[in-house]
């Protein structure tokens, strides 16, 4: 594959368009009129759309946007999410449909039907209710993809406790800052987990992480890898509970109760500007009503006869948002699989949608352009004739990746729809409708019937076709966060605060009108990294190396990767007297930062420097560190406070130090 990057500037010379096929658009969900609808009354619409749940108690009023900008959407109104995305299902005679096709890693596998679903959710919901869990008390919960995760957090709705999912992979000092922020009282995990064909400790890794920690009553652990992991898992008898022993015994009986459109659902720690990660916070009524609204119109999903698979992980807001909550509320049949791709052999994801026959697709860029490197020769094998939709998100799509997507996965002719969306905004925000858009591989688009996005200049004025600028979102919308847990400040600061005047939301991401007025996204505008569609702060980096005892100084930038969309490339300065700065230290290092945050943060190149590039103020002027980092000629370099720095940098480099 030859050097390309996600974001830039070959995607915006990218002219193809795609239209549905006659036949699709003939059947699909979402009609064009869609827009002209939302436009017309845009709170009608949503009101519309909050219709697709089933509420205990109406609401009175569509938005409150008085207390701006904490929203108040569906006022009044009550309900309960797992009700919504369980036991409904049941009522309305669907009991025996398949949620949930689970396939284990090891090739082991699971049906689960929605009454089976509202069994295990139940049992769950009575088995946390046990231990003294009530309305408002967070629980933690670091646990893979096996169907315990989803279980566990529809029993967190169901008893109206939130969640704080926190994604495998990160470090027992991640997931103990998680804890310890939301005063988490119950963490949820397993003994062990399967990775690439082996099995990798979980509870040893928990433990460590809540060593002291005060608010943890009680650990569940959920038995997966059994005596296939090596070693004792850890026990604390007072603290600790099977899974099974704690779930298995309780009744299956369990009354939904319903709770206030706005009660907290989740939180959901994303990485931000600084080094601390936010916890997002989101409420119930809205974000189910615009996860279902945004499910089945995007990805064009019909109930009892699509077969879908999102290939997210519950860590993140696309399992949340998108495994659990706006399919499920939808009465999805879903692939949830546990492992890597290429366990055993790289055709896996083809062969789960051969034998599942999926007809919904939805993966990252990272993961595509990862299959592109595999080669065309692996799908090719299998018959992949029942997908009819594709989706991406996670990152900028670059147009190649789109059309070998389209050629090599769709046959040429599934529609694909490249969705805009972040933690914050809990659900999708802009992107095609499948039976709707002319595509544009590369391009986002529009943003959907009902939500209003703009891409705006420095002052906050809408820039014109071709023009480029930040982009905002201009009108509150049902699945918006609702704060940054236990911090006001830093809602209104980040969020809120660039383009106070107007009341625009701010997202961080740079973006480009085309002369036909649809959006390309650019990547972040600040200095936030994506790799492998995961948000990673460089400072969150930065300090993880400096609290290394040779590291005296470090900076951090996300240069252009062909497969992940960027790296993380360090540049340190080590202590006087420390490490020599070879190839030992430098593993040390990156070994480092994956123990202090977790293996996706690792550096993918660590440079050791004898300075850093500042300007007069001392700020770190990572522009010029990405040009050593991109290998492109240093950038101007007039503002820096000595400017010979750079070529100290540049010549060391050469010198191999
Ligand atoms: C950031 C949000 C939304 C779920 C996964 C990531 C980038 C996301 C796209 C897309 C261009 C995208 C943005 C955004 N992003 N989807 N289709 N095209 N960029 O959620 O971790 O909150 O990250 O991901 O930069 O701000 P997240």
């Amino acid at each position: 594959m030859t050097e390309q990057s996600p974001a830039l500037d070959n995607l915006l010379t990218e002219s193809r368009t795609f239209p549905p096929s006659d036949e699709f658009a003939a059947q699909a969900n979402a009609k064009a009129d869609l827009y002209a609808e939302a436009d017309a009354d845009r709170e009608a619409f949503w009101a519309k759309q909050a219709e697709r749940l089933t509420w205990d108690t109406k609401w009175t009023t569509v938005l409150d946007w008085t207390n701006a900008p904490f929203a108040k959407w569906f006022v009044g109104g009550k309900l309960n999410v797992a009700y919504n995305c369980v036991d409904r299902h049941v009522e309305s005679g669907h009991g025996d449909q398949v949620a949930i096709h689970w396939v284990g890693e090891p090739g082991d596998t699971r049906d689960i039907t929605y009454a089976e679903l509202k069994t295990e959710v139940s049992k769950a919901a009575n088995a946390l209710a046990s231990l003294g869990v009530t309305a408002g008390d967070v629980v933690a919960i670091q646990l893979q993809m096996v169907p315990e995760a989803i279980f566990a957090m529809l029993a967190c709705a169901r008893i109206g406790a939130l969640h704080s999912v926190v994604f495998g992979g990160f470090s027992p000092t991640a997931l103990r800052a998680r804890v310890d922020d939301a005063a988490a009282k119950i963490v949820i995990t397993s003994d062990g987990q399967f990775r690439r064909g082996k099995a990798a400790p979980m509870k040893a890794n928990v433990d460590e992480a809540l060593e002291g920690a005060e608010t943890v009553e009680k650990v569940i652990v959920v038995k997966r890898t059994g005596d296939k992991l090596e070693g004792e898992v850890p026990w604390t008898d007072s603290r600790d509970l099977w899974w099974h022993e704690l779930v298995d015994g309780q009744s299956e009986e369990h009354t939904p109760e319903a709770f206030d459109s706005e009660h907290p659902l989740f939180i959901l720690y994303t990485s931000g500007t600084t080094g601390k990660p936010k916890g997002i916070l989101h409420t119930s009524g809205g974000f189910l009503t615009q996860t279902a609204y945004t499910h089945h119109n995007v990805f064009d999903h019909k109930a009892g006869e699509d077969v879908y698979w999102c290939t997210a992980d519950i860590g993140w807001i696309t399992g949340h948002s998108y495994i659990v909550y706006g399919p499920l509320a939808n009465r999805v049949t879903q692939v949830v699989y546990e492992g890597t791709p290429n366990t055993p052999h790289e055709g896996r994801h083809w062969e789960i949608i051969q034998k599942y026959k999926v007809s919904i697709y939805y993966t990252a860029p990272t993961l595509i352009r990862t299959f592109m490197k595999w080669g065309a020769e692996i799908p090719e094998k299998y018959d992949l004739s029942t997908l009819r939709v594709l989706g991406s998100v996670g990152e900028p799509i670059n147009p190649e990746a789109w059309i070998w997507y389209r050629e090599n996965i769709g046959a040429n002719k599934t529609p694909i729809v490249d969705t805009w969306w972040q933690t914050e905004t809990g659900a999708i925000m802009i992107s095609p409708l499948p039976g709707v858009t002319a595509a544009k591989p590369g391009s986002a688009q529009k943003a959907l019937p009902g939500i209003s996005a703009k891409v705006v200049d420095d002052q906050g004025n809408e820039v014109g076709p071709g023009g480029g600028g930040y982009l905002v979102l201009d009108k509150p919308w049902p699945s918006m966060l609702r704060g940054v847990w236990g911090d006001e400040e830093r809602f209104k600061e980040t969020y809120w605060s660039r383009f106070s005047e107007q009341g625009f939301y701010f997202a961080g991401d740079g973006a480009k009108y085309d002369n036909d007025g649809d959006v390309w996204l650019l990547g972040r505008v600040d200095d936030v990294m994506n790799v492998s569609g995961h948000r990673i702060s460089t400072t969150e980096v930065e300090s993880a190396l400096v609290s290394h005892p040779t590291v005296a100084e470090a900076a951090v930038v996300g240069a252009t990767d062909p497969t992940t969309g960027q790296g993380i490339v360090a540049f340190v300065i080590l202590r006087g007297n420390a490490a020599d700065g070879g190839e030992a230290a430098i593993q040390e290092l990156r070994n480092h930062v994956a123990k202090e945050i977790g293996p996706i943060a690792k550096p993918r190149q660590i440079m050791v420097v004898p300075e850093l590039p500042k300007t007069r103020s001392g700020k770190i002027m990572r522009r010029l560190l990405r040009d050593v980092a991109e290998n492109r000629q240093v950038g101007d370099v007039t503002t820096l406070a000595d400017s010979s720095v750079m070529d100290l940098i540049s010549s060391g480099l050469k010198s191999g130090k």
